[in-house]
């Protein structure tokens, strides 16, 4: 909380800490009210000899400093709201410091922090300082040794990261652990959790042969759900050490789960926390989408432990470095795991949903940003995701084999180090012997390449030229831009639906049917000879960049790229533009493309090969991705057209679907595999469209499928098809699944979600209803993002003409900034496409911006997201 205008921090203000730390010892003396915090830092001058000792810390009630076993006079430091400064150090130098927290009083869920009873840390990216003084920088990195005492009964667990060195028993129904990590790591990765807690226990062997033992601990009676979770960590752990030679360090892994987290889960060294919502999970409460993120999740922090923790960033700009690499490494886990054209195709669904939206308004930012007010701003779509599709573009560029020289080369190098962008991509130029000066413009620019393709075919000549130009808008701080290194996977069908060979101008061979062209210019011509009739051009196969591929095809050519594109990508990619296409149409008043309604017929045919594949087929974009497609965004005209498209497709193929339907039913047991989840994703499109109409016939087939289903994916899809009714049923269905699961607040997220994401006019008023639940919690952050998340996504009544959804969230948001100032901005994003939309909706929004600005003691977190928007 502030009252003076937050400064900016800036990559080219970087400069090396002047003092290290050696070793840090931690003594925690755990109370919720009052805990006290000792550190005894052993540390070394490395700047100036008059440089002060600044340390960070924020919230600490400072006890005393003492200096090489001296306790400090007043007058020998000082302290501010952020700083302990000491001056007159000597080069060699141990201070013990103690300060004293309210873990229990912090609902900002940074530091140390309470959930249901429990205490638990979350340090990145600043939170360390809110446990004690402490240099809060990634590129100071120390050997952690930690003990902790709290009463026995209430807190018998007691962990830290590293391995146990002692543990006992203390007089006054006390006990004590001590906890010593060799790793030397900065603070952001260190965490403390006690307990009383339930725990399941496993093993890992590693290539090496050295036995690890596993450990999730969860609250009591949840142990089974944390089953998955362990199963997924020791595919994890192997999958590591096959696709990228990495071997796990330490004798024991350990996760635990808290209920109050700000985001998904951290990486700490030995010690990754979770959100529960990623780690537990049966067939009663979690849906096949919950099973595939609690995979991808473990994987990820699992994974985080060479690519972020042995190798940490040296700064915050670097951040992608361990994000944006270790997305790319659970999405390859993922793939192997499931299909790989299906979680290629999620993937790029979010990436547009997400990062397009991002790089499009006003807080786009490059992959390395060049400032920040606020770094947990910057855990975002474009860090992440997009900085994935960088590790995947330089994959495309040096292969396979050279992507794994690239690699093992930058662990090796820079091993315990706290390294930059800058290092990473020297390591895949050293292994590829490649200039990859241009390719470092993907990480410098923001904002979305458009890749506009023309072809000409000479039929006399045989010869099909095709002209490529890029073009990347103007973003933030960047109005110029220059032209990027962008690989154009590529391949050619003919007519008939059978693929044709690219051969180049010059080449004496007939080419391959596929290949990647590097666009380097603003435009670019290949001339491909020898192509024996005009091509329909498939562009971006596998979506080969983060970029939007602009071809112009007849709908004729779109439904030839649907039925036969070799690229399972692009042919899905075919349906989804065409489908597009359709409800642009539509919103101008055309009737529903018949061809595209037509082509999905074959799709249907084949529906039972890759059941998975089809589900993705036959699901239309969503309102907000075709809002993207808009110059001026019609909430209501792309609601109608979607609605009309789904109702059209629906009654095209209505005995089709009901086949299906009754052909894919439950059968045996229930498996969380892929397999099994792409046969209810498939069901489950069915039913979409047999309850296309808000009649008693759909309500009474959703209401059904709630009923009599087995596992949370389909009792979700049947609740989610009541939400478009009027149908008694709805409310009926929605009670009986409330009682049923009134104790589980995980699932109750998904009742209050579908309710916030329902088309019907009532949903505002339903929404603020529901944040008077008995159920939901403004401190929570599950909470709050399955009631108002879900909400905000909601374009249709989000974007409601009359200002009420904006006023929602603008409510919210205001509220929630003095409680958790982190999980407010993040919702605040929500208002990021509002230039997007009409003058009158403009005006209402520009209106909640502007009073979400003004309240006093506005966080830095908020300011910095309300400010840039408003922009
Ligand atoms: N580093 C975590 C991850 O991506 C994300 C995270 C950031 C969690 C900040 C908490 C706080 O795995
Ligand atoms: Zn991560």
């Amino acid at each position: 909380m502030r009252t003076d205008e937050p400064q900016a921090i800036h990559l080219k203000d970087y400069h090396a800490p002047d003092y290290k730390v050696f070793e840090i010892a931690l003594d925690f003396v755990l109370d919720p009210a009052a805990t006290r915090v000792g550190a005894r830092l052993r540390m070394a001058r490395t700047g100036a000899e008059d440089a002060p000792l600044v340390l960070n810390g924020e919230a600490l009630k400072l006890v005393s400093v003492a200096l090489d076993g001296k306790l400090l006079a007043k007058d020998e430091y000082s302290v501010d709201a952020e700083h302990l400064t000491i001056p007159n150090l000597p080069e060699k130098f141990v201070l013990d410091i103690v300060t004293e927290i309210a873990p229990e009083q912090n609902t900002l869920l940074s530091g140390l922090y309470t959930s249901k009873g429990m205490f638990c840390t979350q340090c990145e990216a600043e939170g360390f300082r809110r446990i004690t003084y402490f240099l809060d920088r990634p590129d100071v990195l120390a050997v952690y040794t930690t003990r902790i005492e709290a009463d026995r009964k209430l807190y018998p667990v007691l962990l830290s990261n590293g391995n146990l060195i002692t543990k006992g028993d203390l007089p006054g129904g006390r006990h004590f652990a001590v906890w010593r990590d060799p790793f030397p790591k900065p603070c952001y990765l260190f965490a403390l959790v006690a307990g009383d807690l339930g725990r399941i226990e496993d093993e890992f062997v590693t290539m090496s042969g050295r036995k690890v033992d596993l450990k999730i601990f969860v609250e009591h009676g949840n142990e089974n759900k944390a089953l998955y979770a362990m199963d997924s960590l020791k595919r994890a752990m192997k999958w590591d050490e096959e696709a990228y030679g990495r071997e796990y360090d330490l004798d024991i892994f350990m996760i635990v789960a808290v209920s109050a987290f700000n985001f998904g889960a951290m990486e700490n060294k030995g010690l990754n926390i979770f959100n529960d919502k990623v780690l537990l999970a049966s067939p009663e409460t979690a849906t096949d989408d919950d099973y595939g993120r609690i995979e991808g999740v473990v994987a990820h922090e699992y994974f985080h432990n060479w690519s972020g923790d042995r190798i940490t960033c040296r700064d915050w700009f670097q951040l992608s470095l361990k994000e944006g690499f270790t997305v790319f490494r659970d999405q390859g886990f993922s793939a192997d795991m499931r299909s790989h054209a299906v979680k290629r195709i999620e993937e790029v669904r979010a990436l547009r949903l997400r990062q397009f939206q991002e790089d499009a308004g006003p807080l786009a930012h490059p992959v390395q940003p060049q400032s920040y007010i606020s770094i947990d701003n910057f855990y975002t779509a474009t860090i992440y995701e997009k900085g994935a599709e960088l590790i995947g573009m330089l994959k495309t560029l040096v292969g396979d084999e050279t992507y794994r020289k690239a690699t093992d080369l930058y662990f090796a190098r820079h091993d315990g180090q706290a390294a930059t962008v800058e290092d990473w991509v020297r390591c895949f130029e050293e292994a590829s012997g490649r200039d990859l000066s241009q390719f470092r413009l993907w990480y410098a620019q923001a904002g979305t390449p458009v890749v506009g393709a023309k072809g000409l075919y000479d039929k006399s000549t045989k010869t099909y030229t095709l002209s490529l130009a890029q073009t990347l808008r103007p973003t933030p701080g960047q109005p110029e831009k220059k032209p990027m290194h962008i690989p154009v996977r590529l391949g050619f069908i003919g007519k008939s639906g059978a693929s044709l060979p690219l051969t180049l101008e010059g080449e004496n061979a007939t080419g391959p049917e596929e290949r990647v062209l590097e666009l380097t210019e603003a435009s670019q011509n290949f001339v491909f000879v020898g192509v024996e009739e005009e091509p329909i051009l498939s562009l971006g196969r596998g979506f080969s960049a983060p970029a939007v591929f602009a071809v112009d095809h007849s709908p004729a050519d779109r439904t030839t790229l649907m039925a036969h594109d070799p690229d399972s990508f692009n042919r899905w990619e075919a349906g989804q533009t065409a489908a597009r296409a359709a409800m642009m149409a539509m919103m101008q008043g055309a009737s529903p493309d018949p061809l595209y309604v037509a082509a999905l017929g074959p799709v249907l045919d084949k529906a039972m090969e890759d059941m998975a594949f089809a589900a993705n087929m036959l699901s239309l974009p969503l309102e907000s991705e075709i809002a993207m497609a808009m110059p001026v965004v019609d909430p209501d005209a792309i609601h109608a057209a979607r609605m009309g498209l789904v109702k059209t497709v629906a009654a095209a193929h209505r005995a089709k679907f009901a086949e299906l339907y009754a052909a894919l039913g439950e059968d045996g047991p229930f498996s969380p595999e892929a397999k099994a989840a792409g046969k209810r994703a498939l069901r489950n499109a069915c039913l979409r469209y047999l309850t296309a109409e808000d009649d008693e016939a759909a309500a009474t087939l959703a209401h059904r499928h709630y009923l009599s289903a087995t596992n949370m994916t389909d009792m979700i899809a049947g609740l989610a098809a009541l939400t478009r009714m009027s149908s008694a049923k709805k409310d009926e269905a929605f009670t009986h699944f409330h009682d049923r699961f009134a104790k589980d607040a995980l699932v109750l997220d998904k009742w209050m979600g579908l309710q916030a994401g329902s088309p019907r006019a009532d949903t505002v008023v339903r929404v603020r209803a529901l944040m008077e639940h008995a159920a939901f919690d403004i401190k929570n952050p599950n909470r709050v993002r399955a009631l108002v998340g879900a909400f905000s996504a909601n374009q249709l009544r989000f974007h409601a003409a009359d200002g009420s959804g904006y006023a929602l969230v603008g409510d919210v948001v205001r509220k929630l900034d003095g409680i958790n100032a982190q999980v407010a901005a993040r919702m605040a994003g929500a208002f990021e496409t509002w230039r997007r939309f009409d003058p009158a909706r403009q005006a209402l929004i520009r209106a909640e911006l502007e009073k979400t600005l003004a309240i006093s003691g506005i966080s830095s977190n908020l300011f910095e997201v309300m400010s840039k928007t408003l922009a």
